[in-house]
C-alpha cells in the first residue's frame, strides 16, 4: 500500500469496534518489534525529546532531530503507518510546514502530525495538496508547555471544550486522516469521537473506568515497557519494568567480570 492507501484503511477504521493500535518509536530495533507485533500506527514523536534525548520537554526537539530518527525507525517498519511528528517552530507558514512536511517524508515517514486547531488549518491544507496526509493533534498540545505553564487537563469548562471540538472540526475539515487527541476529559474525547467522521485516537482521555472514549489509543513506547522509570504520566499503564531488568542484567555482568 501506498502512504495515501495506508492513512485511507485507517480514516476507514472509524468506529469499528477493533481500536487502533499506536505507539511511538525512535529507533530502528524497537520500531522492528513494534512493527512484527503488529501495531497499526508508529509515530515517530517529538517526545523524542524527553524518553531518549534527556531534555525536560518536546520543545527542544528540531527537525535534523526529528528526521535522523525518522529515518531509523522507518528502515525497521515493513507494515504499520509511520507517521513523522512536526517539531515546534518548524510549521509556522504553510511554506514551511511543506518543507517540513517533505523532509520527514524523504527520511521515511508515511504521513506527518502537528499540534493545533483552527490556526493550523492552513498549513495542513498546503501539506494534503502536495499528497501527503496529515494526522491532527488536539486538547492538551505538549509544545505549548511552557506557555501554558504545565501539563494540564483540557475539556474542564463548556468554553474550552467547545473550542477544542471546534477545533477537531477544522482539522476534519482541512483534510485530516484522524486526528490524536490527549488529556481531555473523557466527556470531551467521546462527544468529539461522536461528532467526527475520522478515528480520533487517544492519549490520556479515559475515565477512571478505563472505558475506550476514542477509535483508537496511542502511548509513549517508554510508559509501556517501563524503560523511563523517571518520569511516568498518571495515565500510563507500565507492561513490562526494561528498567529493572537493564539494571538487573548490568549488575549480573559487573559480578561476572570481577
Ligand atoms: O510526541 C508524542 O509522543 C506524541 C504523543 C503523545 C501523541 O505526540
Amino acid at each position: 500500500m501506498n502512504p495515501i492507501e495506508k492513512a485511507n484503511a485507517i480514516t476507514s477504521r472509524k468506529g469499528q469496534e477493533k481500536p487502533i493500535s499506536a505507539l511511538t518509536a525512535y529507533d530502528y530495533p524497537t520500531a522492528r518489534l513494534l512493527d512484527e507485533a503488529g501495531i497499526d500506527i508508529i509515530l515517530v514523536g517529538d517526545s523524542l525529546g524527553m524518553v531518549v534525548l534527556g531534555f525536560p520537554d518536546t520543545t527542544h526537539v528540531t527537525l535534523d532531530m526529528m528526521e535522523h530518527h525518522t529515518a531509523a525507525v522507518a528502515r525497521g517498519v515493513k507494515n504499520a503507518l509511520v507517521v513523522g511528528d512536526m517539531p515546534i517552530h518548524s510549521y509556522q507558514t504553510p511554506d514551511q510546514a511543506l518543507a517540513t512536511a517533505r523532509t520527514l517524508v524523504n527520511a521515511g515517514a508515511d504521513v506527518v502530525k502537528l499540534e493545533g486547531g483552527i490556526r493550523q488549518v492552513d498549513k495542513i491544507r498546503t501539506i494534503i495538496a502536495d499528497g501527503i496526509p496529515v494526522i491532527g493533534h488536539h486538547g492538551m498540545l505538549p509544545q505549548r508547555v511552557l506557555k501554558e505553564g504545565g501539563y494540564k487537563k483540557k475539556g474542564k469548562t463548556e468554553a474550552e471544550s467547545c473550542a477544542i471540538l471546534e477545533g477537531a472540526l477544522a482539522l476534519q475539515d482541512a483534510g485530516c486522516f484522524a486526528v490524536v487527541l490527549e488529556s481531555t476529559v473523557p466527556e470531551l474525547a467521546e462527544s468529539i469521537t461522536a461528532r467526527l467522521d475520522i478515528p480520533t485516537i487517544g492519549i490520556g482521555c479515559k475515565g477512571p473506568s478505563n472505558q475506550q472514549t476514542c477509535d483508537g489509543e496511542i502511548a509513549v513506547i517508554t510508559d509501556v515497557i517501563g524503560s523511563y522509570p523517571w518520569f511516568i504520566p498518571p495515565f500510563a499503564t507500565a507492561r513490562a519494568n526494561v528498567a529493572g531488568d537493564i539494571n538487573h542484567a548490568v549488575l549480573e555482568y559487573i559480578a561476572s567480570i570481577q
